[in-house]
């Protein structure tokens, strides 16, 4: 079972633990290369310390963890490796899952279900509905994700609204895209982290990111541990967040 969080501090923009982390989870290949291992040891190392992370993110108050954990550009590369990963994600909703259930964990998915083989979309399926009443920590899995591809998604139904004649376009703000987006329901990430120390955001939660504190740490994922996260969150802590406004104690 999972310990109990830490009380979280007061929910809003001022809580010095994020209520949403999201994750781009880079270096694998790396990892697995400094170590002359194979590219899928990495990946296999990577879920180990997604397991890790899962729990530490409960420990610290988080409320929402996001993981990058298949991007739409990833079908570029070899097939071997994409066998690989989909063997991933297969084996650890099929071992993890009942874990995750009985800790609280409500498994969310976003990106694209389409050209996904039928049995990982069952499987998806059956994670969000086993755990669609837990409300200990939401993990927010992005598979067959895209950002550009999430925001033409949005689009493009907001655009069938106003074909049928269902919506005027001059009612179309920034609030009611984001409504058409994969999970509208989720709030914005406060914090995302990307390891192995690349600086990009890679197509992930372009449009969710637009007030998210960035922190990029040098270690590569499956090294990632709760202490790599604390070390995130605070340096998070120390940032100030003016969401376009004036600074609090100088209003400078
Ligand atoms: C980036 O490393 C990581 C990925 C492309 C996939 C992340 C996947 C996992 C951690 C495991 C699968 C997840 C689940 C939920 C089963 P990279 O391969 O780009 O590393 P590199 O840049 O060093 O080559």
């Amino acid at each position: 079972m999972m310990p109990n969080a830490a009380a979280p501090a007061t929910e809003g923009s001022d809580r010095s633990v994020p209520l949403h982390v999201a994750i781009i989870m880079d270096g694998n290949g790396r990892w697995a290369a400094a170590r002359g291992l194979p590219r899928a040891e990495g990946h296999r190392r990577g879920v180990d310390a997604l397991r890790r992370v899962v729990r530490a993110a409960h420990e610290l108050g988080v409320l929402y963890l996001t993981i990058f954990s298949f991007s739409s550009e990833n079908w570029s590369r070899p097939a071997t490796e994409i066998g690989d990963l989909f063997g991933l994600l297969r084996r650890f909703i099929r071992n993890d899952l009942a874990t995750l259930h009985s800790d609280g964990v409500r498994v969310r998915v976003i990106g694209e279900r389409e050209g996904l083989e039928p049995d990982i979309c069952t499987l998806l399926n059956e994670a969000e509905e086993l755990t669609k009443a837990n409300t200990k920590l939401n993990l927010v899995v992005a598979f067959n994700y895209g950002s550009r591809q999430e925001i033409a998604g949005a689009a493009q139904r907001l655009a069938r609204e106003v074909a049928e004649g269902k919506r005027d376009p001059a009612s179309i703000d920034a609030d009611t895209l984001g409504r058409y987006l994969d999970a509208p329901d989720i709030p914005d990430p406060d914090l995302i982290i990307r390891t192995s120390g690349e600086l990009r955001l890679s197509n992930f939660l372009m449009w969710q990111a637009a007030y998210s504190e960035l922190v990029f740490v040098p270690i590569h994922w499956p090294d990632f541990d709760k202490a790599a996260l604390e070390s995130a969150i605070a340096e998070y802590a120390r940032r100030e967040r003016r969401f376009g406004g004036l600074a609090a104690k100088t209003g400078s």
